[in-house]
């Protein structure tokens, strides 16, 4: 009789696994771009909370699958009620979620897909480990760059309002740092320009980097 498997949340870590060998895919992602018409690229948007990076992704994604591209959100939001449903928000979790997005999304860049990340990722270093994951170019860090003021304002979802009355521990900004990105491929400022306008300077770099055409 086998053994059951023990329900998720129990397994016991053994440590990494030992004879796996990498299986090289006879189908490249050269060839998947010959495919789709259009090379894939990791747009990674980091920002505070409510700064308006879901917002920002899922406009840019609603225009490059206009235009017949294949692109896909991965929202730190959503995410975090399934691939990293065990991950809490200290800093040693929030590396982690960062490691396992950056993986991830190396699959989907892999994959021939514009994949467009949407988390606070807010240390510096977690960024860059994922930025090192790929070949220089394939990484477009794009810092949603509105003040805490601004997004502590607006709270959408009265996160803030909860964290200031110490109902949040560890939130962003107010209990735990955001580490601005020092020279991201864009820097946004989702304070005040309208959202057509972000969406319109990320698709002017997207031409210049040769992801979409240039627009005439
Ligand atoms: S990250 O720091 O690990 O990159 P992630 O983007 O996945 O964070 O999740 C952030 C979202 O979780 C926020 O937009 C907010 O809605 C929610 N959240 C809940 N608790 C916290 C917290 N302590 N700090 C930041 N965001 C939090």
């Amino acid at each position: 009789m086998t053994a059951p498997t023990a329900p998720y949340g129990e397994l016991t870590n053994t440590g990494a696994a030992t004879n796996i060998a990498w299986h090289h895919s006879t189908i490249t992602r050269v060839d998947r771009a010959q495919q789709r018409g259009h090379r894939s690229a990791i747009l990674w948007f980091t920002g505070l909370s409510g700064s308006g990076k879901s917002t920002l992704a899922n406009a840019v994604n609603a225009a490059l699958f206009e235009r017949g591209l294949a692109c896909y959100v991965l929202d730190g939001d959503n995410v975090r009620h399934g691939l990293c449903k065990d991950l809490g928000f200290s800093d040693a979790d929030r590396e982690e979620n960062i490691r396992r997005i950056g993986e991830v999304a190396k699959l989907f860049l892999d994959a021939g897909v514009v994949v467009l990340t949407a988390f606070v990722s807010p240390f510096q270093a977690d960024r860059q480990r994922a930025r090192d994951l790929v070949e220089a170019g394939d990484f477009i860090e794009i810092h949603c760059a509105a003040d805490l003021a601004v997004c502590e304002q607006r709270d959408t979802k009265g996160l803030y309002a909860k964290a200031r009355a110490g109902e949040i521990k560890e939130f962003t900004g107010i209990s735990s740092p955001y580490e601005a990105p020092e020279s991201p491929e864009l820097r946004i400022d989702t304070g005040s320009q309208s959202l057509e306008q972000s969406v319109a300077q990320v698709l002017g770099h997207l031409a210049t980097q040769g992801v979409i055409p240039q627009q005439g």
